[in-house]
């Protein structure tokens, strides 16, 4: 792969030099850039896996991201909202720094308290951050649900956290449409005795059913003090439980805490997007989403960076609403998804070509593998060759990028498709199944051998499961369940889960919860999904379906059954691209459906060993299937 050799300049060889040397002593000095009411006495407690950074410390969200830059920066926009109907909103750190003290003042008087969780489900719109923010303020923890999830999703997140108080509003737009959500909480919470209130933005001016426990943002703001002192908070408080799909049952509750995580973010934020006063960022993740609740709520702010925040689907009215945004707003740094990119890319180059993207200087890509023709697309026709392209890798659980070029920090030859290297503090291997390190350019499973300071605490309620889940695979090492292969410059690629969770357009799958959910249809026996690639999407997911004996119901009609299943259950995100109903799934003789077998054919490899096998007909029927779908894919080409 050839590499383009393009960066801002900056050669700090000490920041390397010391964060190898000592990485604990490191992150110290990295601390030390956040506002601490008190300081800390030990950096860093492992207790294998659970890390404390910063023991002793105390410090506030809130106040960093606020507080400190009234100062110098109260008049500066620290969002700049667009709604996708083309209203638009500028809130300064002044301003956001009063309303936040205001909502924080009517959590308190609806009696929340430090730990206590909030669940907020709202579009994006600044009452979002802004209700994060409140909560961070008093040490709740907050619980932000996507809003396209379903209202059983949703209960079950709302239930297992035991939130007392539900944020959310009338309605939020997306293409166009309005999305009922004060509708899906009412179902969600229906037999949720525990949630003392819902407070409902008005967004759209829907007509919404009210009932004793709703009330109203607007009218909640409208009499209540502007003042609300930030509460001194343990290192370790817990800021917020955001739910994730992994390979077993429900999602599970990522746990993050403060004074670690805000640091990690502190520094990935000035190493990777080289932050000055005078930018304006734009990140179009969606805060459902880890990469919104890190790089759209707490390091822009973090920064006192000003930022354009955009309520809607990217390409809404049309394909070109990011580019009109990036030239309207003079955004200077870009952070999107491959799948974004991909869709942008199907447009051709007129399109973005036809607005003025000169104000931009860096450009990121997050959340699954990029192609190198995507990356070189997005260098060449959105970068105009001279903005670095960084390609982060990093998780829900890390809590902030891992893996990544930083302009901000060094000069690196990049090459599309490799998210580089690891960043400073981190000791990071390809290992084989036995946790040996495979020698160069060998696809392996990559592993994280010491602590940092974003990552997750624990899962909500769940040491075992924290434990089970990261730590067991290998000894003292973090196991994020991804293949990758280093190459002989040190580069990392990442090439994909190496676990039973898919990425759709970026989103995480487990397919464990696709199938009960899909297994729970009065007609289904069996069921196993994998993923397929997609064009744009990068993974699609296909589902088989083993029906119950002596089921005569047409295909037709029990494909359409099993969708709108999906949708309720899950949410549109989950929905398979096709669904296929077979006789048999290919299990071992002790009964595990063999997901290796469905991954295998679906890429096209080799299936391997099958002498565990129980039955080989079961294999040759969804091969069968496989190559209708190869066969079709070649058609429409
Ligand atoms: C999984 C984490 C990163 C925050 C948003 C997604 C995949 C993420 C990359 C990348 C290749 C990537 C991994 C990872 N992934 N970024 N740059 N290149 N793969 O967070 O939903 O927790 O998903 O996304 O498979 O494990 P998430």
């Amino acid at each position: 792969m050839s590499e383009i050799n393009i960066g801002l300049g900056n050669t700090d060889t000490e920041t390397r030099r010391d964060a190898e040397s000592d990485f604990v002593t490191f992150w110290g000095k990295q601390a030390k850039n956040l506002f601490w009411f008190s300081t800390w006495e030990k950096i860093l407690d492992w207790n294998p896996p659970f890390a404390k950074w910063f023991v002793g410390g105390t410090i506030n969200a809130s106040y960093n991201t606020l507080d400190i830059h009234q100062q110098d920066k109260a008049d500066k926009p620290a969002i700049l909202w667009e709604g996708e109907n083309g209203e638009s909103r500028i809130l300064t750190y002044k301003e956001m720094w009063i309303k936040v003290q205001k909502f924080t003042n009517i959590l308190k008087s609806l009696g929340v308290k430090k730990g206590d969780r909030i669940t907020i489900y709202l579009p994006m719109i600044p009452e979002l951050p802004i209700s994060m923010l409140a909560c961070a303020r008093i040490g709740a923890i907050h619980t932000v649900i996507f809003s396209g999830f379903s209202a059983t999703s949703i209960r079950d997140r709302i239930d297992d956290s035991k939130s007392k108080i539900v944020i959310t509003a009338d309605g939020g737009y997306r293409r166009g449409n309005v999305i009922k959500l004060k509708e899906v909480i009412d179902e969600a919470i229906k037999d949720l005795d525990f949630v003392q209130n819902v407070i409902v933005v008005e967004r759209a001016k829907n007509k919404i059913n009210l009932s004793s426990k709703d009330m109203f943002w607007n009218e909640l703001m409208n009499d209540v003090s502007d003042t609300c002192v930030a509460e001194k908070l343990d290192s370790s408080h817990p800021l917020y439980i955001l739910y994730t799909s992994g390979t077993t049952g429900k999602p599970k509750g990522v746990l993050h805490g403060t004074g670690g995580y805000l640091t990690h973010l502190y520094s990935t934020f000035k190493w990777a997007f080289d932050i000055r006063d005078s930018d304006v960022f734009f990140c179009t993740a969606d805060i459902g989403w880890v990469t919104g609740h890190s790089y759209v709520v707490y390091d822009p702010l973090l920064h006192g960076a000003t930022q354009v925040m955009y309520e809607g689907a990217p390409d809404f009215p049309d394909a070109s609403r990011m580019w009109e945004i990036i030239q309207k707003y003079h955004v200077t740094i870009f952070y999107t998804t491959p799948t974004t990119l991909r869709m942008f890319m199907k447009f051709g180059d007129s399109l973005p070509n036809s607005f003025d993207l000169s104000t931009l200087r860096l450009l990121g890509s997050v959340g699954e593998p990029i192609n190198p023709e995507v990356w070189k697309w997005y260098f060449k026709v959105i970068g105009k060759e001279k903005c670095p392209i960084i390609d982060t890798w990093w998780q829900t659980e890390t809590g902030g990028m891992m893996i990544s070029a930083l302009p901000g920090l060094e000069t690196i030859p990049l090459k599309p498709g490799s998210g580089t290297r690891p960043i400073p503090g981190l000791d990071v291997s390809v290992v084989d199944e036995s946790g040996n390190d495979v020698p160069e350019n060998t696809k392996g499973f990559l592993v994280i051998k010491n602590p940092w300071p974003g990552m997750l605490l624990t899962l909500w309620g769940d040491d075992k499961k924290y434990r089970d889940v990261y730590w067991s695979k290998y000894k003292n090492c973090y196991y994020p369940g991804d293949y990758a292969l280093k190459d002989a410059d040190g580069y990392f690629w990442l090439l994909g889960r190496a676990d039973d969770v898919l990425k759709v357009s970026g989103h995480r799958i487990g397919t464990a919860e696709l199938e009960s959910c899909i297994v729970s249809h009065s007609d289904v026996a069996e069921s196993a999904v994998c993923g397929v690639s997609d064009e744009i999407k990068g993974e699609a997911i296909i589902a088989f379906v083993v029906l119950k004996q002596n089921v005569i119901k047409d295909h037709i009609i029990l494909e359409k059954e099993l969708l709108i299943k999906i949708r309720n259950d899950i949410g549109a995100i989950a929905t398979p691209k096709q669904i296929y109903f077979v006789t048999k799934l290919p299990k071992t003789r002790s009964g595990k459906i063999m997901r290796r077998l469905l991954k295998a054919m679906s890429s096209n490899e080799t299936i391997g060993d099958v002498s565990t096998l129980e039955d080989g007909t079961a294999v040759s029927e969804i091969q069968s299937v496989f190559d209708e779908i190869q066969k079709s894919i070649q058609k429409s080409n």
